[in-house]
């Protein structure tokens, strides 16, 4: 039988852990949040009002713990990133990150991507979507939690700007399949597998997929 492709708000497309965070996440939860932290309110936001002294605004879905993400904000001052992770610790792990390397073009959403990009965030306004190494699901009963599906893409094209651009990375081939097939199919992009970019620095699911042999694969897609 093939998996529902359906995407739907009520499909969980993250991994349950425990809440388990360490003194350090919590403390610089506690120190940093109010600085680099964004609320979500009523109202859809333009990302740019958080960085109004830089052009080009990224949202990183999905940041992990935080490793790239903190370190691409540092080698390029000249872009913003918004992490949106809804993993508590990984929140706090980034925002130690970012605290240590002295880092100011990070703000962070602590939320499910997908109650919050549909209505809070405004159309048309991001220019480039980084989503790296997300979790490939890979037994057939489990393929509908996979966040790269159905409306989301449409959504995802949505967002950007005409010229945007949307950067995915996997080390699961059968899901580096599954995405191409997918994307090929959204008519407001273009693209597809790129080199590994000089730019994306090495992730922590990354590394693991690295160990295990996996090979990773880039994807550019434009918003036409
Ligand atoms: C496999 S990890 C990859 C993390 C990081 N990008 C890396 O490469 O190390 C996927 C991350 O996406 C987050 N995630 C999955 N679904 C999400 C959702 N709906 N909203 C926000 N974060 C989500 C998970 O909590 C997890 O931290």
């Amino acid at each position: 039988m093939e998996a529902q492709e359906e995407y739907s708000n009520s499909i969980r497309t993250y991994k349950l852990r425990g809440a388990r965070i360490t003194h350090s996440q919590e403390a610089a939860i506690e120190r940093h949040w109010q600085r680099f932290g964004v609320e979500i309110g009523d109202e859809a936001i333009d990302l740019h009002t958080l960085f109004p002294e830089l052009k080009h605004v990224v949202l990183e879905i999905g940041t992990g713990m935080g490793e790239a993400t903190a370190e691409m904000a540092a080698a390029d001052p000249t872009i913003g990133i918004v992490a949106l992770e809804i993993h508590r610790p990984g929140i706090g792990s980034l925002l130690w990150r970012i605290d240590q390397a002295e880092v100011e073009n990070v703000r962070i959403i602590h939320d499910d991507v997908m109650l919050v990009l549909p209505e809070k965030i405004l159309d048309g306004s991001i220019d480039e979507i980084r989503i790296y190494f997300p979790d490939p699901w890979p037994k057939l009963r489990h393929h509908k939690r996979r966040l790269l599906q159905g409306d989301f893409l449409n959504l995802l094209a949505k967002k950007l700007r005409t010229g945007g651009l949307l950067h995915i990375a996997t080390d699961w081939q059968p899901y580096a399949d599954w995405i191409a097939e997918r994307l090929d199919q959204v008519p407001e992009f273009s693209g597809g597998v790129v080199p590994r970019p000089a730019n994306r620095t090495f992730t922590r699911f990354e590394k693991q997929g690295l160990d295990k042999e996996h090979q990773v694969t880039d994807f550019h897609y434009f918003k036409k």
